[in-house]
């Protein structure tokens, strides 16, 4: 099993690119922490695999509070002595342009998709280095790398993970714990369901996919497994991108 004994937490855990990731970890035999601010949702995926054999805790976390990410480290510590894998997946999303953004919407994109992970890097770190080992995996976008018509604050706090993640990693090299970006394309969940409800919008959005259709949750999950997983274990300060072929034209 490919994280047999790995103390994993994933935020934004309960929908989405998120939840598919519990699920591809608990097959693989993670103790998992499911944290996210959605309580009702966490506490059924951590029921949902708990029923079907797998280790799962959910904790209640808003990635944008350090308070919060204080009581998460102190029940995982306590509860399982150790954390392998950080997944920083919560995230936000706005279509806003940047001349409608408001300053608050703005504040709050990145607060909960740049500071968030920021907040959670920093909160597993010391545990990390003790053990001498460890995985960070901090989920982006294609709109880090590219601009578009919509949006401005998502691609922005998406920017600003990429950095993160090559600071982070060379920061923590030395202490045996590796630090990378999965940058997704356009995934079929809940955050992009308004731009592809109507047809025309969904075939808009797939036109400009060279694999000519939008990727699911699993597809990325895959990705992050791979990262998590000692399989990697020589990869660290990547953009590993999962975007059908999006950002190469
Ligand atoms: N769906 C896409 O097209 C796409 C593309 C590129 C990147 N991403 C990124 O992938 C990640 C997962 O997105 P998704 O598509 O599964 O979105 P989603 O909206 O389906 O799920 C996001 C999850 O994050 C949780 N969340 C929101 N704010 C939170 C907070 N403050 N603290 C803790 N949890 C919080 C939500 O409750 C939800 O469970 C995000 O970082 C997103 O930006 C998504």
């Amino acid at each position: 099993m490919r994280l047999s004994n790995k103390v994993v937490i994933v935020t934004g855990a309960a929908g989405g690119i998120g939840a598919a990731q519990c699920r591809l970890f608990a097959k693989e035999k993670a103790q998992l922490v499911i944290a996210d601010i959605n309580e009702e949702q966490g506490l059924n995926l951590a029921n949902e695999i708990s029923a079907e054999g797998g280790s799962a805790l959910f904790i209640k976390l808003d990635v944008s509070s350090e308070s919060d990410w204080s009581s998460l480290l102190e029940t995982t510590l306590s509860r399982f002595k150790k954390i392998d894998v950080l997944v920083n997946n919560a995230g936000i999303y706005r279509t806003e342009s940047i001349q409608e953004e408001t300053a608050d919407n703005w504040d709050r994109v990145l607060a909960v998709n740049l500071k968030g992970a920021f907040l959670g890097t920093k909160a597993v770190i010391s545990s990390m280095r003790s053990h001498k080992q460890g995985s960070i995996i901090n989920v982006a976008s294609t709109t880090a790398l590219v601009g578009s018509w919509r949006g401005g604050s998502y691609g922005a706090s998406k920017a600003g993970l990429l950095s993160l993640t090559k600071h982070s990693s060379i920061q923590n090299a030395q202490y045996g714990i590796r630090v990378n970006t999965v940058v997704p394309g356009p995934i079929e969940t809940e955050m992009i369901s308004k731009n592809i409800a109507d047809p025309e919008g969904r075939a808009l959005s797939e036109s400009r996919i060279p694999l000519g259709r939008l990727g699911s949750p699993n597809e990325v999950g895959y990705a992050i497994l791979y990262l998590a997983s000692d399989e990697s274990r020589y990869v660290t300060g990547i953009e590993l991108l999962v975007d059908g072929g999006l950002t190469a034209q």
